[in-house]
């Protein structure tokens, strides 16, 4: 059976005022899969999922979602579900009311479908209490239970990881890659590499208003190049000089002894087959490795090398 993509996107613009949000953006997403936007704050990110959503029209470019060519009206494109900016929620009703009352909006039947919804995103406890009181992460959740009733064929969420504790994001994560086995395609955005490295197999790095890289997560990884790593041995002195001396390792200044109370700890530059070098000659050197880890891993490096972002406090720790 021939299957058109969830979405493909050619050369989406998109202003405001002066301001350009989308440059020319191509996007593809196919059904099955989890499709991963990244980017810093004021990438687009937002903006284009706006336009996947229906919320918004673009200014240029094509853009067909699940077939079906996006006109230049406003007006959620069927078989689209999700939000951007948070879901829109009655503060005054319960979980189970706010889902009972948005598919009576939509001319759903919910039945027992609100309840498996608030079910897989693990809001049955707190099903019948006052959205009023819940916090970021169980909105972000009951966004995705509304989303979920009405059984899209593409989902978008826009920064679903925000807000959510160990617990939230388990019940999302499962529920994302369900849906994405049922062949569901999903979209979702998030201004940290690392909240979308483990759901997403594709991803679109998104740099105001360009792509700077699209393709398999694998890939991305690899942009990295030359890292920053930790390394701990049992000499420290005598690891310094054999990493010198290494073809393709720098030590940067002030690599050894960084801003850390565990002075033994070295930091070297280099590509993955040059730190290899610099393990063999250690032991060769009688210098035992404790530690060898890199100071940022490979894939928010790469984020950060391709959208030119400073890593936060945070991020570097
Ligand atoms: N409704 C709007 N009016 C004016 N400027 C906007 C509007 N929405 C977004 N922008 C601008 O477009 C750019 C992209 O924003 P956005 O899509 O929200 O980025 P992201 O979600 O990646 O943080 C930013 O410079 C933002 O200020
Ligand atoms: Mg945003």
């Amino acid at each position: 059976m021939h299957e058109s993509p969830a979405v493909r996107g050619r050369r989406i613009k998109k202003s405001f005022g002066d301001v350009v949000a989308l440059d020319g953006v191509d996007l593809d997403v196919a059904a099955g899969q989890v499709h991963g936007l990244v980017g810093p704050n004021g990438a687009g990110k937002t903006t284009l999922l706006g336009l996947l959503l229906g919320l918004a029209v673009a200014d240029g470019g094509e853009l067909e979602i699940l077939g079906t060519p996006v006109g230049r009206t406003l007006a959620v494109p069927d078989g689209v579900a999700g939000f951007v900016d948070g879901p829109g929620l009655y503060p005054s009703l319960t979980a189970r009311q706010n889902l009972s009352a948005l598919a009576s909006l939509r001319g759903y039947d919910a039945g027992r479908g609100v309840d498996d919804a608030l079910e897989q995103v693990g809001l049955t406890d707190v099903a019948d209490d006052r959205i009023r009181g819940f916090s970021l992460g169980m909105r972000q959740r009951l966004g995705l239970a509304a989303a979920l009733l009405t059984r899209p064929r593409l989902l978008v969420l826009d920064e679903p990881a925000n807000g959510l504790d160990p617990a939230g994001k388990h019940h999302v994560h499962r529920v994302i890659t369900g849906l994405a086995a049922d062949g569901v395609a999903v979209v979702l955005s998030s201004h940290r590499m690392d909240d979308l490295a483990a759901l997403c197999s594709e991803v679109t790095v998104l740099a105001t208003g360009r792509v700077v890289f699209s393709g398999p997560v694998t890939k991305l990884a690899a942009e990295s190049g030359a890292l920053d790593y930790r390394l701990l041995t049992s000499d420290t002195a005598a690891a310094r000089r054999v990493a010198l001396d290494t073809p393709g390792i720098r030590v940067p200044s002030g690599g050894d002894r960084v801003q850390r109370p565990d002075a033994d700890v070295l930091v070297v530059r280099g590509a993955v087959p040059a730190v290899e070098e610099l393990v063999v000659r250690l032991v060769r050197a009688e210098v035992a490795v404790r530690e060898l880890a890199p100071v940022v891993a490979p894939l928010e490096a790469a984020f950060l090398a391709l959208t030119g972002a400073v890593p936060t406090d945070e991020e570097v720790s």
